[in-house]
C-alpha cells in the first residue's frame, strides 16, 4: 500500500485518508492485476501437468497479456483467442507477439467455442492444454483477491472503502470475499453484460453466500462501451482540473480501460 496525499487532497479527502493498492507493481511483464488470479489458475494447471494456456479475451486484454507472460515464465506454450479481425500489433498485443503468444482470431465467432477448438488442434498433436477463463476470473482465481484483501486490512486496519475497476468480476468477488460487501465498490467497465450476476456468481462458487442486491456496483462510467475511452477517463488521467491540482498528483499510471474508469467514478464521488 502506498500513501497518496496529494490526490487526496486534490479530491478533497485528508492527506492520509488516500491508499493505493500498487497491484501494477506485480513484477511480470509490466504488472496488473491479473496475476494474483493466474498465481492460481496457472498454479493449478501447471500441477495437472498442463504444457499450454489458452484463454481468451479483448485483443487489448491486461489479462491476457499476462498469461503470455505467465507462460514464458514457465516454459510453456500460450494461445490467445481475441475477437475480429487481426489488427495492428500496438500496446498489449506487441507485448503479446514479444511473449511469444499464438494469437487466434476468432472473427464473429464465440470466443469460447474457439478457445475449445485451439485446445483440441492441441491435443491432436499430443500437447496438454489448459482453458484459463476470461479474465481469469472463477473461484480458483478470484481467491487470490480474497488473500489481496487480508493484505489490505493488516496494511490499514481502519480501511473504509476500497475501489476497484470490475472487468471480469474476479478481484470484486475475491475482495468482496475477504472484506465484507459493505466496504468494496466495484466500478463497472462494460466487459460483462450483468456485473451484479458475474459477481455474485463467484462468490456463491468461492462458498460465499451473499445477496447481489448488497453488492456496491457503479454503472455510470460505462460510456460507449468497454475498450471506448471516456471523458470521465481524460480527467481521472490529468486530475489537473480537479481543485486546482496540478497535473499527475501522483506517480501511478493506471490502466486508461478499467483502472481510470474506477478512478473516474471515484473523483466524480469525491467531488
Ligand atoms: C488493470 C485492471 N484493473 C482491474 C480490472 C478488473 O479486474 P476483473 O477482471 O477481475 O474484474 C482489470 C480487468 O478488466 C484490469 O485490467
Amino acid at each position: 500500500m502506498e500513501p497518496a496525499p496529494r490526490l487526496a487532497e486534490a479530491v478533497g479527502l485528508r492527506p492520509e485518508n488516500l491508499w493505493l493498492k500498487r497491484d501494477d507493481l506485480t513484477g511480470l511483464a509490466a504488472g496488473g492485476n491479473k496475476i494474483r488470479k493466474l498465481e492460481w489458475t496457472v498454479g493449478a494447471a501447471v500441477a495437472d501437468g498442463v504444457d499450454t494456456l489458452i484463454t481468451t479475451g479483448a485483443p487489448q486484454s491486461n489479462h491476457a497479456r499476462l498469461t503470455a507472460a505467465a507462460a514464458a515464465r514457465l516454459g510453456l506454450d500460450v494461445v490467445l483467442v481475441f475477437p475480429g479481425a487481426r489488427s495492428a500489433p500496438e500496446g498489449n498485443l506487441l507485448l503479446d507477439d514479444l511473449l511469444g503468444a499464438d494469437v487466434v482470431w476468432a472473427g464473429e465467432g464465440s470466443l469460447d467455442a474457439v478457445a475449445a477448438e485451439a485446445a483440441d488442434r492441441c491435443r491432436a498433436r499430443g500437447r496438454r492444454p489448459s482453458i484459463i477463463p476470461f479474465g481469469g476470473s472463477n473461484a480458483v482465481g478470484a481467491h487470490g483477491y480474497r488473500i489481496a484483501a487480508q493484505e489490505i486490512v493488516d496494511d490499514r486496519p481502519d480501511v473504509d472503502h476500497v475501489v476497484c475497476a470490475l472487468g471480469s468480476g474476479g478481484t470484486m468477488a475475491g475482495l468482496v470475499a475477504g472484506l465484507g460487501a459493505d466496504r468494496v465498490l466495484g466500478v463497472h467497465t462494460g466487459a460483462v453484460y450483468d456485473p451484479r450476476v458475474q459477481v455474485a456468481g463467484l462468490l456463491a462458487d468461492m462458498g460465499e453466500v451473499i445477496d447481489p442486491a448488497a453488492l456496491r456496483i457503479r454503472s455510470d462510467q460505462v460510456g460507449d462501451g468497454y475498450e471506448v475511452l471516456t471523458p470521465g477517463w481524460s480527467h481521472a488521467r490529468h486530475g489537473s482540473t480537479v481543485r486546482g491540482a496540478r497535473p499527475r498528483p501522483d506517480l501511478h499510471r493506471p490502466c486508461p480501460r478499467r483502472t481510470r474508469r474506477g478512478g473516474a467514478r471515484w473523483l466524480d464521488r469525491s467531488r
